[in-house]
């Protein structure tokens, strides 16, 4: 288990090792959007994580790809459906959408 936390509401969760993000922000009602199923199409799950991104896996192709396509990605993006969570708590900052 880890701890989630998750920004602006700043609400904590317990999440297992081997969780996505995506899946695990869904799990908890977070406001998270998924129009392509979680396959690294859509880019409506892409979150920042200012705090524990060593602990999510590494970011692979498909994802990079995508991410390079995104206005406004900084080094903290990834998108929620790739990311797997680890054992070292994380931080995720959901971002506003219009
Ligand atoms: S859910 Fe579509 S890119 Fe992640």
């Amino acid at each position: 288990m880890t701890t989630l936390t998750v920004l602006p509401s700043g609400k904590t969760y317990e999440v297992a090792a081997g969780t996505s993000l995506l899946k695990a922000l869904q799990a908890a009602g977070e406001p998270i959007i998924s129009k392509c199923g979680g396959e690294a199409k859509c880019e409506d799950c892409h979150v920042l994580v200012p705090v524990g991104r060593k602990s999510l896996s590494k970011i692979q192709r498909l994802e990079n790809e995508k991410l390079d396509t995104i206005v406004g990605i900084s080094s903290n993006s990834r998108l929620a459906c790739q990311a797997v969570l680890g054992e070292e708590p994380v931080t995720v900052e959901l971002l506003v959408r219009a």
